[in-house]
């Protein structure tokens, strides 16, 4: 655990915990506002952030970044991570032991970010954060509460590629997400 980003950012670009360092161009840490209300977890990096450098930079970005557009969320106020920060080869989903090494730097992202919402793309970001027991087309669009932080499950931006119709899913979800920040605020 480090209470500083410095410490916990170096830490992660010379991380040779799992097999993952061997194929990696670069280690993907994260991007966006370390004082974030609001956070994103994808699965891991894919070609384009691995020479990047950034999370979701490549195709699902670009779809993720037009949500944002139509919704009103500014990439920039918001923090984005992955499960896993090397990219998994021809983008297989990582293997368990690569998850598992790799996500105390995501919960040390977490503690420093102190989100009140966090939106789980897809499966595995899910299953890793709240538990196998969850599965994604049960689960999403629909908030869950654990320690104080709300999360919210949706669609991975690359699966929207794949089936068009899971968008109105997708934007719908994250309408529930933007409503919720606004009560949160008016909170507080
Ligand atoms: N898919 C992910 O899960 N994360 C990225 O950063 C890019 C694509
Ligand atoms: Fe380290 Fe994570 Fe990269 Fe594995 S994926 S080498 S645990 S930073």
């Amino acid at each position: 655990m480090y209470d500083n980003w410095e410490e916990l950012e170096a830490e992660a670009k010379k991380c040779r915990k799992c097999k993952l360092w061997q194929t990696r161009t670069n280690v993907v840490f994260g991007v966006g506002n370390k004082n974030a209300d609001l956070m994103f977890i994808g699965e891991g990096p894919g070609a384009d952030e691995d020479m990047q450098g950034e999370p979701f930079v490549g195709k699902a970005g670009k779809l993720m970044n037009m949500a944002f557009e139509t919704l009103g969320i500014k990439r920039e106020e918001v923090y984005i991570a992955n499960i896993v920060k090397c990219r998994p080869p021809s983008n297989r989903n990582p293997e368990e032991d690569e998850a598992t090494a790799c996500l105390d730097y995501l919960r040390n992202q977490v503690i420093l970010v102190k989100p009140k919402i966090i939106v789980l793309l897809g499966s595995v970001a899910l299953k890793n954060i709240l538990g196998k027991e969850y599965g994604i087309t049960a689960s999403r669009g629909k908030w869950i509460e654990k320690k104080g932080i709300l999360y919210m499950p949706t669609w991975h931006p690359a699966a929207l590629l794949r089936d068009e119709t899971k968008k109105i899913d997708f934007i719908k979800d994250l309408k529930l997400v933007v409503e919720g920040m606004k009560t949160l605020n008016n909170k507080n």
